[in-house]
């Protein structure tokens, strides 16, 4: 209850009013619980569930008592994350996506509401049971918070997994700059994203790359590669995985996120 305070407490200012409003909405919350708990779409595998086995085989042999999942939507990875982790933490700013996760942690079951074509709609139901992941449910907590201002003072995970995040804040590199304090040294930071970087969200003089700097092409791993270089080396080479949103029954988005691994040496 106190940690649950902690966080309201820290909210701050909201993220960029595009950015609230999107991750408010109804269509949105649907559309992201279909994304964890729906069928593959376009043959392309879960891609929370793809993310939390990247992260639970990158951790083989380390001490796996605490994870954080920070902007963790309708909470699939964070869920998949406890079926080996001690404790897991998801955080989002959506007070909708931690409603909806606590919910599914709650009762075990979620409905959400698809758009088929224009007007019409259709329910859907998923059961945490139907994924194997009801008996670890209890290692799992929802929050929500700004991971922008996070004033938690348990700087002690042994993995931090931003995933979808960093191209939706208003200051990634701020972000990224104190990011080793949620770490223990020796933990791992996983940061997946399609470095979709749009000015409604991130404004340009923030982008970490996509960008010209003094008539030089910039990208975005370069300019997260400079950001962690302090704290972190990389671990391993940046892997590729896709995710699909669909936006009605005709209409998808496939995107491709890079994933990259960092260690936290310092
Ligand atoms: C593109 S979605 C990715 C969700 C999930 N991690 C995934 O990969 O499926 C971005 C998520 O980050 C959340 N978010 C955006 N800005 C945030 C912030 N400043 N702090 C915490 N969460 C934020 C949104 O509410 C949304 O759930």
């Amino acid at each position: 209850m106190a940690r649950s305070l902690l966080l309201q407490q820290s909210l701050g200012n909201p993220p960029l009013a595009s950015s609230y409003a999107l991750y408010e909405s109804e269509t949105s919350v649907a559309q992201y619980c279909d994304a964890h708990y729906g069928p593959d779409k376009l043959g392309v595998a879960n891609f929370p569930a793809h993310l939390a086995h990247l992260c639970a085989s990158a951790m083989l042999g380390k001490p796996k008592r605490s994870a954080l999942d920070l902007g963790c939507a309708a909470g699939r990875a964070s869920f998949e994350l406890a079926t080996c982790f001690d404790q897991v933490t998801g955080i989002d700013f959506s007070s909708r996506f931690i409603d909806i996760s606590r919910r599914l942690k709650e009762r075990g079951r979620i409905g959400y509401r698809l758009i088929e074509e224009g007007d019409l709609i259709s329910d859907h139901g998923v059961y945490l049971a139907d994924f194997g992941l009801e008996a670890t449910a209890p290692k799992v907590n929802f929050y929500q918070g700004n991971a922008e201002r996070l004033e938690i003072n348990d700087h002690c995970h042994d993995l931090v997994l931003v995933a979808n995040l960093i191209d939706r804040l208003s200051k990634p590199g701020k972000f990224l700059s104190g990011i080793h304090r949620l770490l223990v040294v020796g933990g791992l930071l996983v940061i997946a994203s399609p470095y979709n970087w749009l000015d409604n969200f991130t404004p340009r003089q923030q982008w970490l790359g996509g960008r010209f700097r003094f008539g030089n092409p910039i990208t975005s791993l370069t300019g997260l590669t400079k950001k962690l270089s302090n704290h972190f080396d990389a671990v391993g080479e940046p892997q590729d995985v896709a995710f699909v949103i669909r936006k009605t029954s005709r209409t998808f988005l496939h995107n491709i996120s890079q994933v990259t691994f960092w260690r936290r040496v310092s």
